[in-house]
């Protein structure tokens, strides 16, 4: 009789980091770098990235898979922001950034969710309990803000006020549970493309940015009123997707229609975000949104959510 002993799994860690939603986004003018300035209040949603970082052997470098909705859609190369992450982390902490990457996606793809900066926060935190790196948080949030701008709240999650690219973060105190459902289209918009338009309709100038006018969305939020939130949701990018995407203008009407408590492009877009009462209301929304065909798909999900976590 033959026994057989099956190899030992290489060692694993799985992280999860969550999509967002802007609340509110302010832009001013570019600036000479090519950035904007910006005061956002980002929300976490609770639709997830999962990476999950394997070992590998020593020399072996970096690799990346990716499964879920969208998955043809991400690169697979160097490009990728998990795998940018994985080399900027090993390059920070001096050890050699050998690891085998999956990402399986849940959030949407070039939507203006921040679904790549969520891999790369959720490959952070994995690369470094892999590797035993053990780097303070504030190590981990400078090496997000040079991946991306959206990179340190993937990382931080809830609600928090993001300034300068949208990198500099203060945590929002929030109250409650709010529901949201977003209408997403197969067809992503390009961020760079977003702010250029954003340029060229000169919607920056003479534009300064202020904390000041986010008073009504931060009270609403502290006291965890749905209603005043929804009225107080505000996107300076907005026109300038809706320039690249007049259909969305549809996607907005109807959920306002269908007594969406605000409604609102996310980020950059094309995907809307519109705030429901409850979850059945949510439901729906996107079943309208369905029936008329203003989505490719639909999510329904609830936030604040929290930030990149280690789960097994
Ligand atoms: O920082 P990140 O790589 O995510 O930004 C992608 C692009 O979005 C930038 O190259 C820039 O064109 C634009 N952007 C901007 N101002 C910001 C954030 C992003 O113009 N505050």
């Amino acid at each position: 009789m033959t026994s057989y002993l099956a190899p030992a799994p290489q060692p694993s860690v799985r992280v999860r980091a969550p999509g967002k939603v802007n609340l509110s986004l302010r832009v001013g003018p570019v600036q000479e770098d090519g950035y904007h300035p910006l005061v956002t209040i980002f929300q976490a949603v609770a639709l997830y990235e999962e990476v999950t970082a394997t070992q590998v052997p020593v020399g072996a470098g970096v690799s990346l898979t990716v499964d879920g909705p969208q998955a043809e859609q991400v690169p697979l190369d160097e490009t990728n922001l998990a795998w940018r992450a994985a080399e900027a982390l090993a390059r920070f902490a001096g050890v050699e950034p050998d690891v085998a990457l999956h990402v399986t996606k849940g959030v949407p793809v070039a939507g203006g969710m921040a679904g790549g900066s969520a891999d790369a926060a959720a490959a952070l935190v994995a690369c470094d309990a892999l590797w035993d790196t053990g780097l303070p948080r504030t190590d981990l949030a400078g090496i997000a803000a040079e991946l991306g701008s959206d990179v340190p709240f993937a990382l931080l999650g809830h609600t928090a006020v993001g300034t300068g690219r949208g990198h500099l973060l203060t945590p929002a105190m929030t109250r409650g549970e709010f529901h949201w459902v977003f209408a997403v289209r197969e067809d992503g918009l390009s961020t760079p493309a977003v702010f250029r338009r954003f340029d060229q309709l000169s919607l920056g100038e003479e534009h300064d940015v202020a904390l000041a006018e986010e008073t009504p969305l931060m009270h609403a939020l502290r006291a965890g009123d749905p209603h005043a939130l929804g009225a107080a949701l505000h996107n300076d990018l907005e026109p300038a997707a809706l320039s690249l995407r007049p259909e969305l203008e549809r996607t907005l009407a109807l959920a306002r229609e269908g007594g969406a408590l605000g409604a609102v492009v996310s980020g950059s877009g094309p995907t809307v975000a519109a705030l429901a009462r409850s979850r059945q209301h949510a439901l729906a929304i996107a079943a309208t949104w369905t029936a008329e065909g203003a989505a490719d798909t639909v999510w329904c999900t609830t936030a604040p959510a929290h930030g990149a976590r280690q789960f097994s």
